[in-house]
């Protein structure tokens, strides 16, 4: 078992930015990850539609032999996580809002949280806010259209995105925004070049040693250097080359 290797899956590339935190922490694991290409995006889809996608792609790495799962998307986790629980013993690691990551800094300004219309709207996250919204000031920025711009890297299309997408929300009230969307870490900088003020926020390394300590307390850790990666993805052959790329860059981003 401590030789099978580590499933990932997101949407598409977002949870390659998770990818390359699992891999800086865990260098000497064998790691195949799954884009659902086909089906994306899937934050601005109905939970039900994104549930039998989930299902679908963790059918599809069970099969393959894993020994840990990492939902490397927030919206597949919101809608999703709690049923493949039901269902599998082996670690199941989701990926949430880092929201407690801002609060701990105890800032007196107030704290955005950008996400998927899908992450936003579930129980989930609700829950989460709940626990920090009295002591708080927290706002949900959903932002549908922004994860099909950075799968097609379209630079120019993201910081018109961005502008337009920022402009009536007086982010100089704002002391942190966290990322709850793994594809939005990849413009980060973007965000960062525009509002230097921002502590902007991810949850990755967290979900990394969440990881690091399942597979430990299991005795499931590689003992011998395995490291590989395999990309799959549900779509056209030509994302594979795609996310390899966006690997590259995640890697620049840690
Ligand atoms: N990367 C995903 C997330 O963290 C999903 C993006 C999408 O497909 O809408 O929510």
């Amino acid at each position: 078992m401590r030789d099978f290797p580590i499933g990932v899956f997101d949407s598409g590339v977002g949870g390659i930015s998770t990818l390359a935190s699992l891999v800086k922490l865990l260098p000497n694991e064998r790691f195949i990850f799954y884009a659902d290409h086909k089906y994306a995006p899937y934050g601005v889809q109905t939970k039900e539609s994104i549930q039998k996608h989930v299902f679908r792609v963790v059918d599809y790495l069970v099969n393959r032999g894993i020994k840990a799962l990492v939902v490397a998307c927030n919206t597949a986790t919101s809608a999703a996580i709690d049923d493949i629980r039901d269902i599998y013993t082996f670690p199941i690691i989701g990926v949430e809002p880092a929201l407690k990551v801002a609060t701990d800094s105890n800032t007196d300004k107030k704290i955005g949280v950008m996400a998927t219309p899908l992450t936003i709207k579930e129980e989930k996250f609700s829950k989460l806010c709940s626990r920090f919204k009295n002591s708080f000031d927290i706002e949900l920025f959903p932002a549908p259209g922004l994860v099909e711009l950075i799968e097609n890297r379209d630079e120019n299309g993201i910081d018109e995105f961005l502008i337009d997408f920022f402009r009536d929300k007086y982010m100089s009230n704002f002391s942190h925004l966290v990322l709850g969307c793994t594809h939005y870490i990849f413009v980060k900088k973007n965000i960062q070049k525009i509002y230097p003020h921002l502590t902007i926020i991810d949850g990755n390394s967290g979900v990394a040693r969440h990881l690091k300590k399942r597979l430990t307390e299991l005795n499931l850790l590689q003992t011998t250097n395995s490291f590989d990666i395999e990309f799959v993805s549900s779509g056209d052959i030509s994302n594979v080359e795609k996310m390899r790329e966006f690997f590259k860059i995640a890697k620049t981003l840690l």
